[in-house]
């Protein structure tokens, strides 16, 4: 495993961490402990530290999971949530931003780890209105004067989202968490300049394009009924995986896992942190960390540790 920092908040995060949106159950599939246990292992046998969750992966369930099933030490992880989204059934959430709204989700977040602190609460894709929420940023900072969190950061809903990205020094928000990978690479424009101006951490999530990006599926692939990819992401699908196609045909070298190549291809980006991958087993955190091993040409991050 590769290590580097994450921009100002100085924490020293694996390259690859662990997203856990499919803990939730939205994903075609539902979770126990029994299932979330060897993804944490794997994922700390690897080297993996860092893992992204949220308050809205099922009503706090993914926190449930990971705080029953954390192996080792808490102060070995970097755990990263976020708030805004409060959860109903699968596929239905209210967005809530109001200050009191971020204290009931964080301590609800908190219980469920079973900790007292997040190392990252994220600010949860809200639109520009619900940035502006008063009394928000306020209530995020004395939660991090209180020891609940150490750092603050957001999650842009549109991966353009420049005005808020501009706006993260004033707000107080050390990382920005934004949609990036080979088939969506619109932060390349101002987003990422604007994090590399201010020295933010960055997250990239969906960095497999919600597992396109594998090469395991065709154009004409039908998901379950049960996941977020038949329920939210019919549109367009066919368009994306012929994309996939071509992809893997010419860009992909012969004998590289298309996964693994499309995780090392967002960390070639100077302004990327860490990746955060969706995984459903162990086999998968295996199969992403192993993303670090590859050399396809990147330039060295400068703020790599190894
Ligand atoms: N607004 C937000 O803040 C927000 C929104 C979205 C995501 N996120 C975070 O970002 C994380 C990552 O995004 P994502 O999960 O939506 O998309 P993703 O990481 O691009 O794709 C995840 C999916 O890819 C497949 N996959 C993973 N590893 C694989 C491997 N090695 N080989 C083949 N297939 C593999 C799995 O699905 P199958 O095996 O079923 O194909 C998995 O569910 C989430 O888990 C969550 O923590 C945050």
């Amino acid at each position: 495993m590769h290590y580097r920092i994450l921009g100002r908040t100085g924490l020293r995060v694996s390259v690859v961490g662990v997203g856990t949106w499919q803990f939730g159950g939205e994903w075609g599939r539902t979770y126990a402990a029994a299932d979330v246990a060897p993804i944490l292992v794997a994922a700390r046998d690897t080297g993996i530290n860092l893992i992204d969750t949220a308050e809205c992966y099922g009503d706090h369930l993914a926190e449930e999971l990971i705080g029953a099933t954390l192996p080792g030490k808490r102060a070995d992880w970097i755990i990263a949530t976020k708030w805004g989204h409060k959860f109903h059934r699968c596929f239905q959430r209210d967005h809530l931003f109001k200050p009191a709204d971020l204290l009931t989700q964080l301590e609800g977040s908190l219980r469920a780890l079973r900790t007292d602190h997040v190392d990252l609460l994220q600010f949860h894709s809200g639109d520009d209105a619900a940035f502006a929420t008063e009394g928000m940023w306020e209530a995020a900072a004395t939660a991090k004067a209180q020891g609940k969190v150490r750092f603050l950061g957001n999650s842009i809903g549109a991966n353009d989202n420049i005005r808020q990205t501009d706006a993260s020094t004033s707000v107080g928000a050390d990382v920005i968490q934004v949609i990036y990978n080979r088939l969506q690479r619109e932060p390349e424009a101002a987003v990422f300049p604007s994090c590399q101006r201010q020295n933010l951490g960055v997250l990239a999530r969906v960095p497999l394009a919600s597992g396109f990006l594998s090469g395991k599926y065709r154009p004409g692939h039908a998901f379950p009924a049960d996941d977020v990819r038949e329920v939210w992401m019919k549109n367009g699908r066919d368009a994306l995986l012929a994309e996939v196609e071509k992809i893997s045909a010419n860009e992909v070298p012969a004998g590289v896992p298309m996964a693994a190549w499309a995780l090392a291809w967002c960390l070639r980006h100077p302004a990327v942190t860490a990746v955060i991958p969706g995984c459903k087993d162990a086999a998968q955190v295996h199969a992403n960390a192993a993303a670090t091993t590859l050399d396809i040409g990147q330039p060295t991050h400068p703020s790599r540790v190894d």
